[in-house]
């Protein structure tokens, strides 16, 4: 059975020491690559991913920089940060942590972030590059998703791919990165009539609709290979995803487990885009000299 388990948390490792390697050349070369994370309040899952984004960073050798404000802080304050983090040349990535308080415009904050440095991926600049297959950075958790498949050398040409969730985080983008990995991508939603007859065609089935423990083996496929994108807190105080894991397991032929599955490769696909940012940069000045 554990032959099936995707182990997220050591392909990530794998990764995230080959990126320290390419900071280690980036630094040769006089390049540190740097990364800001705004935090907005004092949502505690929130500040558990930021605490996990800064440590990895630090492991990889990338410059950090936190920068905190409280839950009442006016749009415009947020604005004026980020655009001093647009203009620092210490600064490669900037990361605003989703959600923020509700007096403050999302879609605002995400446009005035530069798209040279949006590592996350959640601009409309970069989300109009990813559609059309140019380059740019790509939203880290569908990325990850998809570098997962490609460790563990599972098909997606000309795979069916059912994605249950639409967010503009996961669930869209994860979709068009299947599509251009040549698999035929079906959307799922909450919306969706006969969602079981739909999930059971799945080669792959991708789950991003934050219910615990939602998808049970009668919504998959034998042989089916499920990802599981769902972090939920139990009353128990246990992490557990939108699938059903030992159920599923029993059909599936691989599958993600929560924790260690996508979740890791989350930030180490942030830790990859920042990387590149600098690389860009590196390269944009080698060609003005
Ligand atoms: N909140 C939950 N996931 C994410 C993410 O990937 N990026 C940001 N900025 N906020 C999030």
């Amino acid at each position: 059975m554990t032959e099936k388990i995707i182990n997220g948390f050591e392909i990530s490792q794998k990764k995230r020491k080959q990126i320290k390697e390419k900071v280690e050349l980036l630094k040769a070369e006089g390049v540190i690559p740097g990364l800001a994370v705004i935090l907005v309040g004092n949502n505690p899952a929130s500040r558990s991913y930021v605490t996990g984004k800064g440590k990895a960073s630090q492991e990889a050798g990338i410059h950090f920089e936190l920068i905190e404000f409280p839950e009442t802080i006016d749009e415009q304050k947020l604005l004026q940060e980020i655009e001093r983090l647009n203009h620092d040349e210490n600064i490669h990535g900037i990361l605003v942590q989703l959600p923020l308080p509700k007096h403050i415009n999302e879609e605002s904050v995400i446009e005035s972030i530069s798209p040279e440095k949006d590592v996350d991926g959640f601009h409309p600049i970069s989300i109009g590059r990813m559609m059309t297959g140019q380059d740019t950075f790509l939203p880290c958790t569908p990325h990850g998703m998809i570098e997962l498949l490609k460790e563990k050398k599972i098909e997606l040409n000309g795979k069916h791919v059912v994605v249950i969730g639409r967010s503009n985080i996961v669930g869209k983008p994860a979709g068009q990165l299947f599509l251009k990995e040549n698999a035929t991508v079906t959307y799922c939603h909450s919306k969706t009539k006969n969602m079981k007859e739909i999930t059971k065609l799945a080669d792959i089935l991708v789950v991003a609709i934050g219910r615990p423990k939602f998808v049970t083996s009668d919504y998959v496929k034998e042989g089916a290979v499920v990802i599981d994108v769902g972090v939920n807190r139990l009353e128990t105080g246990k992490l557990c995803g939108d699938v059903d894991f030992d159920d599923v397991l029993k059909v599936a032929s691989y599958i993600t487990p929560v924790p260690k599955g996508v979740g890791p490769m989350t930030i180490t696909m942030l830790l990859e885009n920042t990387v590149l940012s600098a690389e860009w940069v590196r390269s944009s000045l080698s060609r003005t000299m």
